[in-house]
C-alpha cells in the first residue's frame, strides 16, 4: 500500500510500523530502500528474505543525525567526522567499525557498519520519529530484487514487492543512484562505490587522498554493488560509443525489432522504425543519474530484448553513472 510522506499521520504511521519490526518502503534522496528496525533481528532477515539477498551482503543503516552514529560505530576517525560535517544529511556512507553487540544482523556479521544520514526530508521525518521511540538506525538495502534495477519511485517498488509493503511515497528521487560509499576502517578512506559526491569533493572535504579497494590488501565481501553484475536490467545491455551504435543501427535499416537506446543524438529519421525506443540522453551527468534507473525500467516495461546505451564520457563527473552502467552490462 503507497501512502503520502506529505502527510504528517502517515509519517508517523510509516514510523511506527517499522519500530513494531514491519518493513517499509522508505524515501530517500539517492533511491528508495527497503527499511526495518537496524537492530530488529528479525525484521532485518525479513530484508534479506524479501530482496532475495545473501545474508552475508551488509545493509547500510540510515540515522536522523551524526549524534546517532554513538550508537552503532565503535569509533570515528578525523577524516570521517570531516566527510559527516560536510556532506550530512546527504548521499554519502561511511563504513565505520562497528560496536559488536549492535545491528550485527544489519552488518552481515561485518565488524563494521555502513552508516547513512539522508537528506530527504520525508527519510528524516520518518528517522527522527523513530529515534523518539529509541529506535537509532533503520537499515535499508535499496528497495529492489537483489541483483535488479534500483527504484526511485513508489511505483517501481510497488512493482518490486507488490501491494503488501507499506510504501512512504517521498516522489521521485532527485539523485537517482545510490550513496557514495567510503570506507572509514583502514586508516584513509577508501571509495568502495562511487556517487553523486565525487571522488575530487570527498579528497578536498578531508585532504586525503581517496583510495580504490584494489589499491589495500583485499578482506571481507564488501559493498554489494561492487559485484560485477548488478543493477541489471531484464533486458540485454551494451555500452557503445557514439560511432558505434550509429554504425550498427545504420546496419540494421528501419526494421528494428525489440531494440532501445538511450543516447545523446537522436538517430536519423530514417532508422527510427517502430521497433526502435529512443529516450533522449541527458548531457549533463548529475541528470543523467537522476534519469538512469527510470529509463532502464521504462525500456523494460516496454518488453525490449536489447538495450544500447552511449557510452559517458571518462570525466569524474561521470563516475558513478559510467560504474552502474558496466554493472548493468555485465
Ligand atoms: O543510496 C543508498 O545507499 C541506498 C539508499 C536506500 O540509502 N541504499 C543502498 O543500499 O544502496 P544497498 O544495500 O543496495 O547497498 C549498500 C551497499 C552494499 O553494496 C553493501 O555491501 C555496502 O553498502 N555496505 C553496507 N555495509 C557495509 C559494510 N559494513 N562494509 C562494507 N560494505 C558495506
Ligand atoms: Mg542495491
Amino acid at each position: 500500500m503507497i501512502i503520502s510522506g506529505n502527510n504528517l499521520a502517515h509519517v508517523q504511521q510509516a514510523a511506527d510500523a517499522l519500530c513494531a519490526g514491519e518493513l517499509l518502503g522508505l524515501p530517500t534522496e539517492t533511491v528508495y530502500g527497503l527499511a526495518a528496525d537496524a537492530s530488529h533481528e528479525n525484521a532485518v532477515a525479513q530484508i534479506f528474505k524479501a530482496k532475495g539477498r545473501p545474508a552475508n551482503h551488509p545493509l547500510i543503516v540510515h540515522v536522523a543525525s551524526p549524534e546517532a552514529v554513538k550508537h552503532f560505530a565503535s569509533a570515528v576517525p578525523a577524516f570521517a567526522q570531516q566527510l559527516m560535517a560536510k556532506f550530512w544529511p546527504g548521499p554519502l556512507t561511511l563504513i565505520l567499525p562497528r560496536q559488536l553487540d549492535k545491528a550485527a544482523a544489519a552488518a552481515g556479521g561485518q565488524n563494521s557498519v555502513g552508516l547513512r544520514c539522508p537528506s530527504h526530508p520525508v527519510a528524516l521525518a520518518v528517522l527522527k520519529a523513530c529515534a523518539d521511540k529509541g529506535v537509532w538506525g533503520v537499515a535499508a538495502p535499496s528497495a529492489n530484487l537483489f541483483g535488479r534495477v534500483s527504484p526511485t519511485s513508489a511505483a517501481h517498488v510497488q512493482s518490486e514487492f507488490g501491494d503488501a509493503l507499506l510504501i512512504l511515497d517521498g516522489g521521485e528521487c532527485d539523485v537517482g543512484i545510490e550513496s557514495t560509499i567510503v570506507d572509514c576502517t583502514r586508516g584513509v578512506p577508501v571509495l568502495l562505490r562511487p556517487g553523486q559526491i565525487s571522488r575530487t569533493q570527498i579528497e578536498q572535504a578531508c585532504g586525503l587522498k581517496l583510495l580504490n579497494p584494489d589499491a589495500l590488501p583485499s578482506e571481507a565481501p564488501r559493498a554489494s554493488g561492487t559485484l560485477a553484475s548488478h543493477y541489471a536490467p531484464s533486458a540485454k545491455l551494451r555500452l557503445m560509443r557514439a560511432e558505434e551504435w550509429q554504425k550498427a543501427l545504420a546496419a540494421l535499416g528501419p526494421h528494428t525489432q525489440n531494440l532501445a537506446l538511450w543516447s545523446v543524438e537522436k538517430p536519423a529519421h530514417e532508422l527510427m522504425g517502430a521497433g526502435l525506443l529512443w529516450r533522449a540522453m541527458p548531457t549533463d551527468a548529475t541528470q543523467a543519474a537522476h534519469d538512469l534507473f527510470g529509463v532502464l525500467r521504462g525500456f523494460d516495461a516496454r518488453g525490449v530484448r536489447t538495450i544500447w546505451i552511449e557510452m559517458p564520457p571518462d570525466t569524474p563527473a561521470w563516475e558513478g553513472v559510467r560504474d552502474r552502467l558496466q554493472r548493468a552490462a555485465a
